[in-house]
């Protein structure tokens, strides 16, 4: 089910009826990692099919290995909607490299010659001119079959990675593409602070030349709606409660809410297929502790992914742990409990904001993600903050879950009495909602 971004698909319904009369500026699309940019670019072009306007989609994030794999798969995903629209059906005989020339052949003598120099020119390892030849194609075959292209780019800022190849990607497709006026862009990209450079920095290539979208959380009737069609069981009994716990512990993050109410759901059957704001709080430490969360896992991976990108990773550790005990500091604040000048911190903190986790408001450092954040404190420092601030209520559900877990373990065979202990035995030591494990 796809909840709201009403906002956002208006604003590219209006892209597309200003691209249909040769207007309209590129957008871009920024957000947390998981909050539903390739739902939104995905559910735009199925939902708004127009005879005039093609809508390539391509993920780049496969595409980076070299400038060959990138113009490779741009221009195969160009060409894959121009056969759709023209309703030329194409059968894949072997690699990408292999099939282009014989797609365009099959669709135009012109667009076969460029594909043939693409080729040629990758091949010489002119890789600033096969850019060049690859956006320059979108306007070509707008203008040979008298339609506009659309084209949308998820992860738009690994194109960043062509640099290694002594190349400048944004300067390349900018001044190929600034003055096209059948073709525009719809970009999105989850590392936000580098996304706001491409955009933003007035040094920057692309600067003040896409529109910025947002994509904020779902607000808390949107989360009701989505935890409501997931929980839609008549065996299930949903309390109230639950739905306005969803919405506190996600912050209307709509991966997260999905994570967590489809393991509220599979909990349920200890619960009497009830579910009310105790399992949910329970689901939602299961998502972010547990080996197997979802949540722990993504959460693993953001933070990985995000300290690999920046210098003196070994260093960033310590502020990052004390902003995720308390958040809101400022670089004095922080230098005097790491014991450190400002003036050393200070480079420590702009390398972490590059890292994305953290963001800098009014002078004060905060998390970008809340949830993450919690995660962080619990694995990192065994502490918490007042984000669950009713703790007694899971620690008793947990108490409770073990005792009618004892009673049905039977019923549900050992897998299942093996996987609680686990999760119990694995957290054993560390805080749950601020109260000790061992209490349990
Ligand atoms: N508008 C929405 N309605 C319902 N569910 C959504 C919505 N947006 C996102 N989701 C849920 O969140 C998940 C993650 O969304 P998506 O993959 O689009 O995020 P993303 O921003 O592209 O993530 P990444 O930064 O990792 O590329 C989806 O698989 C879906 O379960
Ligand atoms: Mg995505």
């Amino acid at each position: 089910m796809f909840v709201n971004r009403v906002k956002e698909i208006a604003w590219l319904e209006q892209l597309s009826l200003a691209l249909a009369s040769g207007k309209g500026m590129s957008c871009a699309l920024l957000g947390l990692r998981r909050i539903g940019k390739t739902e939104l670019m995905l559910n735009f072009r199925k939902n708004h099919t127009n005879e005039n306007v093609l809508m390539p989609y391509l993920n780049i994030q496969s595409s980076m290995s070299s400038p060959m794999r990138f113009c490779l798969d741009f221009v195969h995903s160009l060409l894959e909607s121009v056969c759709m629209h023209q309703n030329i059906k194409i059968v894949y005989k072997q690699s990408i490299k292999m099939d282009l020339p014989v797609i365009a052949g099959r669709l135009n003598d012109d667009i076969y010659d460029q594909v043939i120099l693409l080729m040629t020119t990758l091949d010489t390892g002119e890789y600033d001119e096969a850019l060049r030849i690859t956006f320059k194609l979108p306007e070509m075959i707008a203008n040979l079959f008298n339609i506009k292209v659309l084209y949308f780019i998820d992860e738009f800022q690994e194109l960043h990675d062509l640099k290694h190849y002594k190349i400048d990607p944004y300067a390349l497709m900018r001044t190929v593409t600034e003055k096209q006026i059948h073709t525009k862009y719809v970009v999105s990209g989850s590392i936000i602070s580098l996304m706001e450079e491409i955009f933003k920095d007035a040094n920057q290539p692309f600067f003040n030349q896409f529109n910025m979208l947002y994509l904020s959380p779902l607000t808390e009737e949107d989360s009701t709606i989505l935890a409501t069609h997931i929980w839609n069981y008549d065996s299930l009994s949903v309390n109230d409660n639950a739905f306005a716990m969803v919405y506190k512990l996600t912050h209307g993050h709509p991966f997260y809410i999905v994570a967590i109410c489809e393991r509220a759901f599979f909990e349920a059957r200890f619960n009497d297929a009830i579910i009310d704001q105790k399992l949910v709080e329970y689901a939602f430490i299961r998502e972010v502790m547990s080996h197997d969360g979802k949540l722990n896992t993504l959460f693993e991976y953001i933070f990985n992914y995000s300290i690999s990108k920046v210098e003196r990773k070994g260093a960033l550790k310590q502020p990052l742990l004390i902003l995720a005990d308390e958040d809101g500091l400022t670089l004095s604040e922080i230098a005097k409990k790491v014991n450190k000048l400002s003036g050393h911190l200070s480079n420590l903190m702009k390398s972490l904001l590059k890292s994305d986790l953290i963001i800098k408001n009014d002078k004060r450092y905060y998390f970008r993600d809340q949830v993450l954040r919690f995660w962080l404190a619990k694995t990192s420092l065994g502490k918490s903050h007042d984000m669950i601030s009713d703790t007694e209520i899971a620690e008793n559900f947990i108490s409770d879950l073990k005792e009618r877990y004892l009673k049905k373990s039977s019923e549900y065979g050992r897998a299942k009495e093996f996987e609680l202990y686990y999760f119990i035995n694995e957290n054993q030591g560390q805080s749950i909602c601020g109260v000790k494990n061992s209490n349990v």
